[in-house]
C-alpha cells in the first residue's frame, strides 16, 4: 500500500509493464498484407537513378524494377504501384505518353505482370503530370485552366490502356471531378469489369509532394490548388466519398497521410469498402533526412508513423518502405 492509502486506485502503467504485456494489449498490429510499394520506373536509363531528396528510393530502369516486384513478392506485401517517368522529349501537352500501349508505364506494366503474375497487386498511377510537358494533371484550356472534362476523355483512355497492360487495379490520383465513374466506366466498356479502381477520394494540395516531383521529374510549374483540396477543409473529404462511392470506387484512399490523421480517422468511420492512405514522398524524406542527421531513430520512427496510419484507419498503406518493413515484420 503506498502512502496515500490505495491511492491511485488504478494502474493503467500494469499493461505497459513488460515486452510481452505490451504484445499481448496492442490494438494495431502491421501486417506485411497491409503494405504496397510505390515505385518509379524512368525511360532513358540503363542503371537505376537514387533520388537525391529520397534516399533509398531508386527511379528504376525496367529491369531493376522487375526485381523490385520479386522483393516485394518474397517480403509478403500486398502490392507495388507503378509510375512512369517517360524521356523528356516524349512529355507533350496532352501527355500522349500516358495513353501509348508502348509508353513505359504499360511496358513496366506488362514487365511488372508477367514477373509476379497473380502473387502480386499491380496497380497503376492514372495521372497525366508525369507526362505532361506543363506538368499539370490534365489537360488545358486555352487560357491555361485544366480542363476537367477533357482530362476525364484522357482518363478513360488511360484506364483502358492500363488495363490492357495488366494492371490489377488502377489509382486515379488527378482529382478531376467525375474520374471514378469515368474510369469505371471505360474498364466495363473495354472488358476490364474485373479491374479494381482505387480513388484518391482526399487528396490535399500538399508542399510534402516534393520530392515526388525530383522522382517523376515533373515539370509542374505554380501549383494544383484548383483540384487538390485545401489543408483547411475536412468536410469535403466527406462530400469527395460519397462521389466516389456513388461513382464505383472499389477501394479509396487518403493523401498525404501522416498531416491528414484527421481526415483519415472520418474517412474510416464513413467508408464501407477499404481504406487506403498514401505516406507520401516528403513524409518519407523528413524521416530519412532528420535520421541521417542522427537526430532521430529511424526504425523506431518508420515503424511509429506507420503504426500511427493505420491506429487512425488505414487498412491499406502506401509507403516507400514496404518492402523493408514487411522483412522486418516477416
Ligand atoms: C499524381 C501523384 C502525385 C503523387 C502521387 N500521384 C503528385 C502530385 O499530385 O503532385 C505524390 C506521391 C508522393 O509525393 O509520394 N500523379
Amino acid at each position: 500500500m503506498s502512502a496515500y492509502g490505495t491511492f491511485p486506485g488504478s494502474r493503467p502503467r500494469r499493461l505497459r509493464s513488460s515486452a510481452v504485456m505490451r504484445r499481448m494489449v496492442a490494438e494495431t498490429r502491421l501486417h506485411p498484407a497491409d503494405l504496397v510499394l510505390p515505385a518509379f520506373v524512368r525511360e532513358d536509363i540503363s542503371e537505376p537513378v537514387e533520388i537525391g531528396s529520397m534516399p533509398g528510393v531508386y527511379q528504376h530502369t525496367r529491369d531493376t524494377l522487375r526485381k523490385a516486384a520479386a522483393e516485394a513478392v518474397a517480403a509478403g506485401i500486398s502490392g507495388i504501384m507503378l509510375f512512369g517517368v517517360p524521356e523528356e522529349a516524349k512529355k507533350d501537352a496532352l501527355g500522349t505518353a500516358g495513353t501509348d500501349p508502348d509508353g513505359i508505364l504499360q511496358q513496366a506494366l506488362r514487365d511488372v505482370r508477367s514477373e509476379v503474375g497473380d502473387d502480386l497487386l499491380v496497380m497503376s498511377d492514372l495521372c497525366l503530370d508525369e507526362f505532361t510537358d506543363h506538368g499539370h494533371c490534365g489537360v488545358l484550356t486555352a487560357d491555361g485552366r485544366v480542363d476537367n472534362d477533357a482530362t476525364l476523355e484522357r482518363y478513360a483512355e488511360m484506364a483502358q490502356v492500363q488495363a490492357d497492360a495488366g494492371a490489377h487495379v488502377v489509382g486515379p490520383s488527378g482529382m478531376m471531378d467525375g474520374q471514378i465513374g469515368v474510369v469505371r466506366d471505360a474498364l466495363d466498356r473495354t472488358g476490364h469489369e474485373d479491374v479494381a479502381v482505387l480513388a484518391y477520394t482526399a487528396k490535399y494540395s500538399s508542399a510534402f509532394y516534393g520530392p515526388f516531383r525530383e522522382a517523376v521529374g515533373s515539370s509542374l510549374k505554380g501549383d494544383r490548388k484548383t483540384y487538390q483540396q485545401d489543408a483547411a477543409n475536412a468536410r469535403e473529404s466527406l462530400r469527395e466519398l460519397a462521389l466516389d462511392l456513388s461513382e464505383g470506387a472499389d477501394m479509396v484512399m487518403v493523401k498525404p497521410a501522416g498531416p491528414y490523421l484527421d481526415i483519415l480517422a472520418k474517412v474510416a468511420e464513413a467508408s464501407d469498402v477499404p481504406v487506403a492512405a498514401y505516406q507520401i514522398s516528403g513524409e518519407y524524406a523528413m524521416i530519412e533526412a532528420a535520421a541521417q542527421r542522427g537526430w532521430i531513430d529511424r526504425d523506431p520512427a518508420v515503424l511509429e508513423s506507420l503504426t500511427g496510419i493505420k491506429r487512425a484507419g488505414a487498412q491499406i498503406i502506401l509507403t516507400y518502405w514496404a518492402t523493408e518493413v514487411a522483412r522486418k515484420l516477416g
